[in-house]
């Protein structure tokens, strides 16, 4: 593959400074090179900056940094739909409001091409507020409602086609706001919480949505929360919550994902190496880039399951 690497040192999503420095923090842990060791290319396209701003003034006076977030929406947006006409783009966050740009440039991408885009959303939280639900002000818990097309976004660029609940799927989720459980039941997304997870391990939930992308031959953006992990294991998270996943299954998602061959654009968000220990969290997270990218253990045959 033709690894597009975008940096996009985004702190106003949410209220702690240190997002900005992750893009730094992924090359110093080695990304780019770790990719080339599998023997991808790869085009590192430096960091993005968020252009010109708008004076825009949020409807709801919780909502900071407005003017800012819709500014790396449009930067986002268009260099991740360009990215996608040359290769696999990899974009280094940031925090988690990004994704409202990214996945809307690679919605554009896949309407373009005809394809149904799918979202893997692997987080503890569902960031599924909308810029008027919102307590904290915080837009890093706003994109899977823009992605999702819930109402409340008049500020920002129209989402291109909105994806329907069957094509998004959360995962790994154990921090829910009262608003958005209710909403995400009206949604019917697929939950698929730490509960199911413990019950049921990665695999099975995991291959189910994959099956569901493949058949479709859709695309597959997949955007990945330091906060996913547990924070015994990533503490360099702004949000930590207890009760996340371990390494190994977050390396096993990585690897099926992988094996899928399917993913087809990826965001590393919310790690602020401000709070890491000796880049351990940015350490972890390229680790898990590789494996998404094709890392073994040993190369054997793909196991296949029933
Ligand atoms: N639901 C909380 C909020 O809206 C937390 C969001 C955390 N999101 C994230 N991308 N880390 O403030
Ligand atoms: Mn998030
Ligand atoms: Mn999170
Ligand atoms: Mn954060």
């Amino acid at each position: 593959k033709t690894c597009i690497l975008i940096g996009a040192p985004i702190d106003s999503g949410q209220r702690r400074p240190g997002c900005l420095m992750g893009p730094a923090a992924y090359r110093v842990a080695g990304l780019p090179q770790v990719l080339a060791d599998l023997g991808h290319a790869v085009q590192d396209r430096g960091d993005l900056t968020h252009g010109a701003l708008e004076e825009v003034r949020p409807a709801n006076p919780a909502v900071h940094s407005l003017p800012q977030t819709l500014g790396w929406t449009r930067a986002l947006h268009a260099a991740t739909k360009a990215a996608l006409d040359e290769g696999f783009p990899i974009i280094l966050g940031g925090d988690h409001s990004l994704a409202l740009g990214s996945v809307s440039g690679a919605a554009a991408h896949a309407e373009a091409q005809g394809r149904p885009l799918f979202l893997l959303w692997l987080d503890a939280h569902s960031d599924f507020h909308t810029p008027l639900s919102t307590t904290s002000g915080n837009l890093h818990g706003t994109p899977v409602a823009y992605i999702a097309g819930r109402e409340g976004f008049d500020d920002f660029p129209p989402f291109p086609a909105p994806l329907p609940a069957e094509q998004i799927c959360l995962f790994g989720i154990r921090s829910v706001d009262p608003e958005e459980h209710a909403a995400l039941l009206l949604h019917d997304i697929a939950i698929n919480d730490m509960r199911v997870l413990d019950e049921f391990g990665i695999c099975a939930p995991l291959r189910g949505f994959l099956d569901k992308v493949r058949a479709a031959n859709g695309m597959l953006h997949v955007s990945l929360d330091v906060d996913f992990i547990d924070p015994a294991h990533a503490p360099a998270v702004g949000t930590t919550v207890p009760g996340g996943t371990t390494v190994r299954e977050a390396h096993l998602v990585m690897e099926l994902l992988h094996e899928s061959g399917l993913m087809t654009s990826l965001d590393l968000v919310e790690l602020n190496p401000f709070l890491d220990e000796r880049g351990r969290t940015a350490r972890l997270m390229v680790d898990l880039v590789a494996s998404a990218m094709g890392r073994k253990v040993f190369d054997r045959p793909t196991r296949s399951f029933g």
